[in-house]
Order: structure tokens, then C-alpha cells, then sequence
């Protein structure tokens, strides 16, 4: 493990062969994040995904699962606590190597992240349209005149009315949702690759996640930027994503297009998760059902199946070694599971799989 901080600058990159696949925008591979000195917390502990250009990714997972510490960790904006091991690659720029004025050099442009309490996130006391000016002449070396332009024409795109009007408001006198909208704008200012969006509605009421949701899926399309969408609630990401990632105590133990995923879940994990949610678990026609117990200690990890000592297909060998990433019936669909849900089958175990949610 290696402290984010003290790591030296590793910008990558080789020159693009003709023939080469085109490179992902994001590349995670086996990516650890501990929280803490002594006895660290291990928030996120081998995790490899990889997300293509313009591709909206759902990352699911309960409370306290490590979604937003690997979205940190992607951003490489963690804290001083932290130590990760393994690489993340945007746009093959290796986030966690790079020196922080390299890193802070993506922020903005390749990476833009949105959090969920966008009151929080705006200062109270200063004009919308001088916070949303101040980050666009900062990071984007543009005069305030442009800025002042630029933030107009963003908080149309996203829908806040009368937007020259607005920038002259304090962040109190707008809602909840015209605040996230805010947040948003403010994010697209740097025509990011690529928006991460954690838990970007959890704050406000249903009707108003619904339309915060769309705008994001509206602007994504328009723009063909990649989006990375962090959630506990499965039934925000159905028929907003692309693929869906599940992620259970650091790990990762299912992925896949999310219509496959969300009809017919691998992982016991993903499957009592989809039983747990009211809407989708009606839906499927099954009965809704509490995942019982709780995460294990994050300090007290081991390399068996996290979820074993809560499913109730769990067998003595799901605990005794790592589980291998298997494929489903489909290559692109791939789950952690010895005892999967579903069609009789194991899987194939996957040829790369090392049993550390290896993606693809
Ligand atoms: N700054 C920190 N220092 C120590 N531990 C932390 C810190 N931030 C998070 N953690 C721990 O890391 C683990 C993962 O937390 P994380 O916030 O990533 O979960 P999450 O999946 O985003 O949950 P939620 O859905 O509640 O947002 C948890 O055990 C959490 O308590
Ligand atoms: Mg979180």
C-alpha cells in the first residue's frame, strides 16, 4: 500500500497503435483503499472496473459498501488518511501516481463529481453566480465576462429558469433541486469525459430525483460523456444505465448490462438487493424481502465471500478461499458466486478472474 501523497509522478501512456482497441475512458484495476493508520478500514479493497467512452456505469451497493470512497479514490481527492494500491487510469492518466497538481489538472475537465447535498457543497453566503464564475476563470482560464456567458447558457442546459436572474441569488433562496441542478451546471463547466454522480438525489423528494436523473441522462446522451452514477437505491439506476455494478464490503461481485443484471441477478448478494427494493422486487413478481444482518467489520476483511455469513446458500468453501470472477451466460455479465442465483450453472470461471471483481 502506498500513501496517495508520497507517490511519485507516473503519467503513463504509449502511443496509440492503429490497431489497438480504443482505450477506456476509466480503467480501474485491483484497486485498494484504506482508511486509517492503525487498523485500517478497507473501504475498498480490489476492485477493477473498466467504463468506456460515453457509457453511463450505476454502481449499487448498501450503506457503508465503499462506493463513495472508490469514487474519491477515481477522483483521487481522498483523505490524508488514506492509502490505495493498484491503478486508476482516466483517460490513461494514472490518477493515484501522478504528482496532486497533475491529478488536479484532470479535475474539471476528464473528472467531474457531483455529491449528494448540493447545500452543503454551495456556500451559503456567496452570489450563485459568482461561485459558479470563480471555478470556470480558476480552472478554465476564461476572462469573467466569458464565465458570466458561460454560466447563463449552463443553468439553461440544465434547466434552472430564468438563469441570468439566478446568478444573482443566494443558494437559500432555491430549492433543493434547483440547487443539485447548480451542482450540475457547475460540473459541466469543464466538458468533463466524465461525470460522477454519487448519490445525487438522495436529498431530495421522489418527483424531484426523477427529474434530476433524467437531466443527467439528458446531458450525458448530449454530450456523450461517460457517467458514473453511485447509488444504494437499485431502482434509480434501472433503465438509466448501461451496465450496472454491484458492490458489496469493498468488493465488487456482479456486473453487467443492467436489463440482464436487474432480470435475472448471478450474485445472492445482488439478487436479495433487488428483493429488498419495493418497486423492483414487485415488479419481478417476488416478495419483498429485508437483507438480514449487517455489513461484516471493514477491518476484519477476509477473502472468502464478504456476504456469506448473511446467505442462506452460503456453503463452508464460499469462506475458504477467494471467489473467482465467473461469466455468465453472457461474456460482458460476471459475478463472484459459487452458489449463484439462477440457471443451475457455476458459470465459467473467468480465464483472468482472480476472484477481485476483475471487470471484463
Ligand atoms: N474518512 C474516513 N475515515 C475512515 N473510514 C471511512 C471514512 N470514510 C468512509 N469510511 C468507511 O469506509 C467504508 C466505506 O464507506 P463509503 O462512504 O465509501 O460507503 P458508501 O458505499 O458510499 O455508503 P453510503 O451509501 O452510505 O454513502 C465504511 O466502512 C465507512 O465507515
Ligand atoms: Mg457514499
Amino acid at each position: 500500500m502506498t500513501k496517495t501523497s508520497a507517490r511519485p509522478s507516473a503519467p503513463l501512456t504509449t502511443a496509440a497503435h492503429a490497431a489497438d482497441p480504443p482505450r477506456p475512458l476509466l480503467e480501474v484495476r485491483d484497486l485498494r483503499t484504506w482508511l486509517g493508520a492503525e487498523d485500517p478500514v478497507r473501504a475498498v479493497d480490489g476492485v477493477s472496473l473498466r467504463m468506456a467512452r460515453g457509457e453511463a456505469l450505476g454502481l449499487v451497493g448498501e450503506s457503508g459498501s465503499g462506493k463513495s470512497i472508490l469514487a474519491r479514490s477515481i477522483m483521487g481527492l481522498l483523505p490524508e488518511s488514506a492509502a490505495t494500491s493498484g491503478q486508476v487510469l482516466l483517460d490513461g492518466v494514472d490518477v493515484l501516481g501522478s504528482a496532486p497538481a497533475r491529478r488536479a489538472a484532470l479535475w474539471g475537465r476528464t473528472v467531474a463529481m457531483v455529491f449528494q447535498d448540493a447545500g452543503r457543497a454551495l456556500n451559503p453566503v456567496v452570489r450563485i453566480g459568482r461561485q459558479m464564475c470563480e471555478g470556470m476563470t480558476r480552472h478554465l482560464g476564461i476572462s469573467s465576462a466569458d464565465a458570466r456567458r458561460r454560466a447563463v447558457e449552463l443553468l439553461g442546459e440544465v434547466g434552472v429558469p430564468e438563469p441570468a436572474a439566478r446568478l444573482s441569488s443566494y443558494p437559500h433562496e432555491l430549492s433543493g433541486g434547483q440547487r443539485q441542478r447548480v451542482m450540475i451546471a457547475m460540473a459541466l463547466a469543464g466538458e468533463p469525459d466524465l461525470l460522477i454522480a454519487d448519490e445525487p438525489t438522495t436529498a431530495l423528494d421522489v418527483t424531484v430525483q426523477r427529474q434530476i436523473l433524467d437531466l443527467l441522462g439528458r446531458v450525458r446522451a448530449d454530450r456523450d460523456m461517460g457517467l458514473l452514477l453511485i447509488t444504494h437505491d437499485l431502482a434509480l439506476v434501472a433503465g438509466r444505465t448501461d451496465r450496472t455494478a454491484v458492490m458489496y464490503a469493498g468488493r465488487l461481485v456482479e456486473i453487467g448490462p443492467t436489463p440482464v443484471v436487474f432480470a435475472a441477478p448471478r450474485h445472492r448478494y445482488a439478487s436479495a438487493l433487488l428483493e429488498s427494493t419495493p418497486s423492483l422486487s414487485t415488479a419481478r413478481g417476488s416478495t419483498l424481502r429485508a437483507i438480514p444482518g449487517g455489513l461484516p467489520d471493514p477491518r476484519r476483511a477476509t477473502d472468502g465471500c464478504r456476504f456469506a455469513p448473511r446467505c442462506e446458500a452460503a456453503a463452508p468453501e464460499c469462506v475458504a478461499r477467494p471467489v473467482p470472477f465467473a461469466m455468465a451466460d453472457r461474456a460482458d455479465h460476471r459475478f463472484a458466486c459459487l452458489r449463484p442465483v439462477g440457471p443451475g450453472t457455476r458459470g465459467r470461471v473467468c480465464p483472468e478472474g482472480d476472484g477481485r471483481g476483475r471487470d471484463r
